[in-house]
């Protein structure tokens, strides 16, 4: 009996996934280093040291110049965010926030991300979710488990009796990871993992993630 729902929210909840590309594609062009859109993809739900490493690859850097291109995408992405309001919650995200408190189910935001709660206040949903887990709360990034874990625990919930929202593979193997239902945003080739995929939230009922996970059991 599914009691929570934890919502990543890079992606899921609002399109700041595009954020995040934008502010790594200006700092890969200002090192000369090739990057793009489809490179991109493998770096969605992926922490911001992780995701460095792998927009670097085999080029040697110190640990200083590390961090400070680490801070540097960072700057470009707050100047990006500053912009944020209600507006950009992808469609049918409110609708379920809203829904999912009617129905008593609990709700938390799952977001590997530093900036989450300054997100999530911009988005002004802080009052409609239950708990926030962000890239503060664990040490552990996606594709470990802790961070739902850390969620669920927030809520008062077995993992078992939460569903994770999703548009990332790292995310999707975090939720299996911990013992939680996964519901996958976008295409099969990315979160097909996921109990349930679904192309976005717009239009989705409570009611249909239920029945698609009950499927799933039988
Ligand atoms: C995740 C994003 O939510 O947070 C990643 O999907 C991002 O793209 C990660 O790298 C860390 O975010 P931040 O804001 O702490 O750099
Ligand atoms: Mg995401």
């Amino acid at each position: 009996d599914i009691r929570g729902v934890i919502f990543d929210l890079d992606g899921v909840l609002t399109d700041t996934a595009e954020y995040h590309y934008q502010a790594w594609q200006r700092l890969a062009d200002e090192e000369g280093i090739p990057f793009n859109r489809q490179a991109n993809e493998a770096l969605r739900g992926v922490s911001r040291r992780e995701s460095l490493m792998l927009i670097i690859g085999d080029r040697k850097y110190s640990e200083a110049q590390i961090q400070e291109m680490m801070e540097r995408k960072n700057g470009y992405y707050i100047e990006l965010i500053h912009h944020v309001t209600p507006k950009d919650l992808l469609p049918g995200a409110i609708a379920l926030l809203e829904e999912l408190r009617q129905a008593g189910i609990k709700t938390a935001i799952g977001s590997a991300s530093k900036n989450a709660q300054t997100v999530v206040e911009l988005l002004g949903i802080a009052d409609k979710v239950d708990a926030i887990a962000d890239g503060y709360s664990v040490k552990q990034p996606k594709p470990a488990p802790d961070l739902f874990l850390y969620a669920a625990k927030e809520l008062g919930l077995q993992p078992k009796q939460c569903v994770v929202v999703e548009d990332a593979a790292a995310g999707v193997e975090a939720a299996l990871a911990g013992g939680m239902w996964a519901v996958g945003l976008g295409p099969v080739e990315r979160v097909g993992a996921a109990d349930v995929v679904l192309p976005s939230l717009a239009g989705v009922k409570w009611a249909d993630i239920q029945a698609k996970l009950s499927e799933k059991v039988l």
